[in-house]
């Protein structure tokens, strides 16, 4: 694609579109704004622009399409798969400031909420009614709806609840040549044409800008029980992740951890309050909840029961609420403390969950023929697992232009399982290379179709989810 550089007339253009301060070309600005936590990569924009409603955003996107400049819209910048990076320059589009609540509706378990919105001050605000948002990132202290919108975010809960797709009912949406529609109904149900609101959520900013989205809540559980199981082998823990469904379980969180990602946590991880053993090659965090105490413990038994029979060891119960914040502290440090380890790439596979034990050891056995290693936790229930190929001591030779082949072998092994090669950071920037092993031509064909249909000028997040054409 070619595009304009940003001239003094889109400009001036866009500023008197936006509020006074609504605009930068700063160069700390721009480098904020640059990155996201997509490994160390930064591509700032030109130009900065934080409008404060659709009207704005409207006004920016018809600006940019006048003169063939590219927009990349921004969110929490917490994306690990670089979705959020200006990589032709041009305008980068935050949606920081549109972070306002609209509206909770109690009478119909629903919430309205600009994309700027903190997902876990979202969370929090809901649940001071009662309700329950369950998409829950790592991150969610500072990530954002709309970016959760953009990557179709998952998390722990997805395993009982869903993942961020499954919450949204409508959404406002400023198309590439600057239209505003909407997607949905307010309605649980709707077989009401093409899903347009499914279409947008996962489409990383690609089709539109969300400002606005309405999303389904669920009553808040009144009670919840917490575990930490240890195994001494880490293939063990993962065959006992399916036997637990199969044993008419659904918990509402299934994480698997093994070993180096718990040392690291401990070491790189401040406030942690309980120091775990790191002996044991894995471990499982299970979460269950529902109203009733006494059925939550009889889950709990049966859980147990599954893990012995896979050679548990003794488990961890977390007694107080503050026990299990300290848990779970630690499981969502984990990704901060990887980064903090070393030099890494992180591969989101997803398989049938009952083939997580054969995507383990795969990727094992793929680290030791390329000689890497890996530390691997995730989403063990979704059969979601976060593989981490760690740099060490490994040449920039190796890491530039021989480890993609690995990573192939990686994802040709996800998908020959029944999986595929984002189960919930999306493609962004960096998976762009690998779509040829999830989908074949008339699948990317069909895909360009959709992304040209939107945006003929091919102005709207450019360079991401779609490879090069050969
Ligand atoms: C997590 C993020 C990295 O599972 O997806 O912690
Ligand atoms: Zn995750």
């Amino acid at each position: 694609m070619q595009y304009a550089k940003l001239g003094i007339e889109a400009l001036e253009a866009l500023r008197a579109a936006l509020d006074p301060d609504g605009l930068s070309v700063r160069h700390e600005d721009r480098v904020h704004y640059g990155h996201d936590e997509t490994e160390d990569l930064n591509h700032p924009p030109d130009v900065v622009v934080r409008p404060r409603t659709t009207a704005q955003v409207a006004a920016v996107v018809r600006i940019c399409a006048a003169h063939n400049i590219p927009v990349t819209p921004i969110g929490g910048r917490t994306g690990l798969s670089g979705g959020a990076l200006s990589v032709y320059g041009g305008v980068g589009l935050a949606l920081d400031r549109m972070n306002a609540i609209v509206d909770i509706d109690e009478r119909n378990l629903q919430v309205t909420v600009e994309p700027g919105v903190i997902t876990q001050v979202l969370q929090e605000a809901v649940a001071a009614k009662g309700l329950y948002y369950p998409p829950d990132p790592s991150s969610r202290g500072s990530c954002t709806i709309g970016g959760n919108l953009a990557e179709n975010a998952g998390g722990p809960r997805a395993v009982k609840y869903g993942v961020t797709r499954d919450f949204v009912l409508d959404l406002e949406v400023v198309l590439p040549n600057g239209e505003v529609i909407r997607t949905g109904a307010r309605t649980l149900k709707n077989s009401t044409g093409y899903d347009l609101t499914r279409l947008m959520v996962g489409s990383e900013g690609t089709l539109g800008i969300i400002t606005q989205a309405v999303l389904r809540l669920v009553p808040h559980p009144r009670e919840t029980r917490l575990m930490l199981v240890p195994f001494s082998e880490a293939t063990k823990a993962c065959e006992a992740v399916s036997a637990i469904f199969r044993a008419g379980i659904t918990p509402s969180a299934l994480e698997f951890m093994e070993r180096d990602a718990i040392a690291w946590t401990m070491r790189f991880t401040e406030g942690l309050p309980a120091q775990l053993s790191t002996e044991p090659a894995a471990y499982l965090l299970v979460e269950v909840d529902g109203n009733e105490g006494e059925e939550l413990m009889r889950s709990c038994e049966a859980i147990l029961t599954v893990a012995e029979a896979h050679g548990a060891g003794e488990v961890l119960f977390a007694e107080s609420s503050a026990e299990k914040d300290a848990l779970w502290k630690m499981r969502r440090s984990v990704p901060v403390s990887v980064k903090a380890h070393s030099t890494y790439k992180e591969e989101d596979t997803v398989v049938p969950r009952f083939e997580l034990p054969k995507l383990l050891q795969g990727v094992k056995e793929i680290g030791a023929r390329y000689g890497f290693t890996s530390v691997c936790y995730g989403h063990a229930g979704d059969g979601n697992l976060h593989v981490n190929i760690i740099k060490g001591d490994l040449t920039d030779h190796f890491w530039e232009h021989e480890l993609h082949h690995a990573i192939r072998e990686i994802f040709a092994l996800t998908v020959s399982l029944g999986g595929t090669i984002s189960g919930e950071h999306g493609i962004g920037l960096v998976q762009r290379p690998y779509m040829d092993i999830a989908f074949n031509t008339a699948q990317l064909d069909l895909m360009r179709a959709i992304k040209q249909a939107f945006d003929p000028l091919g102005i709207m997040n450019p360079g991401k989810v779609l490879p090069d054409q050969s």
